[in-house]
C-alpha cells in the first residue's frame, strides 16, 4: 500500500520542536541529567481552587455530556465579564468562542477564512503555529513580517507588502522575543488592518504572565478594533493548564461565526468540567487587581528571569530583562543550532531562533519553566560552557 500524504502536509516544515525533544529524550537515556529550558509549558502547579474545582466538577455526572461547539453559556458569560474586569472592554456573549485551546482556535480561525493562495500576514519570528496551522495547511501563502531587534521586535507596518493578503497574526507578549507594546501600537496595527481589509488575529496568549508592573493590553483596548480583530487568549499560561485545553476568542461577531462554524463540523466546546473550572478561574479576577495566585506566579517566575537574566549579562551577552511571558530571547551572535548544541553538551536543551523562522536566526529563546535550583544549574552549566 502506497499512501501519500496530502500536498499541504508535505508543504509543512519539520516541527523543529518535536526533532529537539527527540535529541532531548536521547541525550536523557543515554543518562544526562538534562534540564529543559526549551518548551514553554510551566512547571508550576494551577491554583488549588481550580484542582479542587475540577475535581468536584468531573465528579458531577451531568459534566459528562457535549458541550455546545461555541462553549457553555455561563462560560462565555464569565469570559465576557473577565474582559470587562481586566481590561474595560464590553462584549455580548456571541462575541465569544470557547477554544480546546488558543492553538487549536489560531488554526481554525484560518480554515473559515483563508482560500487556497490568499496570503497571511506572519511575524518572523513567531510561534510556528500562525504559518503552518493557519496558512498551510489551509493552502494559503506566508508572508513574514520580519520582526528586527532595531525596532524592538515589532513588525514595520510600511514596509509590509499587502498585496492579497486577508490575515495577519500579531503577538504580544511575544514568544519568542517577549517584547510587549502599548496601546499606541496596537492602533496603527488596527489602522492598518482596516486600511488593507485585513483581518487582524492577535494572539494574546501570555497576556497575564507580566512583571514589573507591565500589564498588557487587550487590541479591543482601541477604539475599531471590533470591526476587524479577534483576540486569543488561554488558560494554559495564565492558570498553569496548558494540558487542560481551554481557551477562548473574543472580538468581531463575524470572525467568531465562522470560526464556530468549523468547529461546529469537527468538535464539540470543552468539556463541561473544565469550563466550569475555568468559570471559577476567570472570576477569581477581582476590583481592577491581579489575582493572589497570579502575583505569586509572577513573583516566582520573576526571581528566575532575574537569575537568568544576570547569568546571561555576566557572560557578556546583551540580554533585555523581558517584562512578560517566561521567554528571555539572547543574540547568541552566533549560528543559533550551534549555540543550542553546545548547551545540549553541557545538559542545557534552548531553543534555537531558526525554530522559529528565517529572522530569529543569530538568536536563542531561553525559558524560566523550571524551579530555581535547576534554573541555578543551568546557569553554571551554561557558564562552564563558556
Ligand atoms: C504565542 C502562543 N500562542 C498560543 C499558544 C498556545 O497555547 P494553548 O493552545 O495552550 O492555549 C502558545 C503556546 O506555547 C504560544 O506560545
Amino acid at each position: 500500500m502506497t499512501f501519500e500524504f496530502s500536498d499541504r502536509i508535505k508543504r509543512l516544515p519539520p516541527y523543529l520542536f518535536a526533532e529537539l525533544e527527540t535529541l532531548a529524550r536521547e541525550k536523557k537515556r543515554c543518562g544526562v541529567d538534562l534540564i529543559s529550558l526549551s518548551i514553554g509549558d510551566p512547571d508550576l502547579p494551577p491554583p488549588p481552587f481550580i484542582l479542587e474545582s475540577l475535581k468536584e466538577e468531573a465528579g458531577d455526572l451531568k459534566n459528562h455530556n457535549y458541550s455546545f461547539s461555541q462553549g457553555e453559556p455561563a462560560f462565555r458569560t464569565a469570559v465576557t465579564e473577565w474582559c470587562k474586569e481586566r481590561f474595560g472592554v464590553d462584549l455580548k456573549n456571541d462575541q465569544v468562542i470557547s477554544l480546546l485551546g488558543s492553538k487549536e482556535g489560531i488554526a481554525n480561525t484560518a480554515r473559515a477564512f483563508i482560500n487556497p493562495g490568499d496570503r497571511v500576514l506572519v511575524p518572523d519570528p513567531a510561534y510556528p503555529v500562525y504559518a503552518n496551522g493557519s496558512a498551510i495547511l489551509c493552502d494559503g501563502k506566508t508572508v513574514p513580517i520580519p520582526l528586527l531587534e532595531e525596532n524592538n521586535f515589532k513588525p514595520d507596518f510600511d514596509t509590509i507588502n499587502t498585496e492579497g493578503a486577508k490575515m495577519m497574526f500579531l503577538n504580544y507578549p511575544n514568544n519568542p522575543t517577549a517584547a510587549t507594546v502599548d496601546k499606541n501600537f496596537l492602533k496603527d496595527a488596527i489602522d492598518f488592518a482596516k486600511e488593507h481589509n485585513i483581518i487582524l488575529c492577535y494572539d494574546n496568549a501570555y497576556s497575564e504572565i507580566t512583571y514589573d508592573d507591565y500589564r498588557a493590553p487587550s487590541i479591543l483596548e482601541v477604539d475599531g478594533a471590533i470591526d476587524v480583530a479577534l483576540e486569543f487568549h488561554s488558560l494554559s499560561k495564565t492558570f498553569n493548564m496548558t494540558g487542560d485545553r481551554i481557551a477562548f476568542a473574543v472580538g468581531n461577531k463575524k470572525l467568531v461565526d465562522g470560526l464556530a462554524k468549523v468547529k461546529t463540523q469537527i468538535d464539540s466546546g470543552p468539556p463541561v468540567y473544565t469550563q466550569k473550572a475555568a468559570t471559577k478561574a476567570l472570576a477569581s479576577y477581582k476590583n481592577h487587581e491581579v489575582p493572589a495566585f497570579l502575583k505569586k506566579n509572577n513573583q516566582t517566575l520573576q526571581e528566575r528571569r532575574d537569575l537568568l537574566v544576570t547569568t546571561l549579562c555576566k557572560l557578556g551577552y546583551e540580554v533585555e530583562s523581558p517584562k512578560a511571558t517566561f521567554y528571555v530571547w539572547v543574540n547568541c551572535k552566533c549560528d543559533s543550532m550551534k549555540f543550542a548544541a553546545r548547551l545540549l553538551d553541557v545538559g542545557v536543551a534552548i531553543t534555537p531562533g531558526l525554530g522559529f523562522g528565517k529572522y530569529g536566526e543569530g538568536y536563542a529563546r531561553i525559558t524560566f519553566t523550571q524551579p530555581k535550583e535547576r534554573i541555578v544549574e543551568a546557569c553554571n552549566r551554561i557558564a562552564a560552557a563558556f
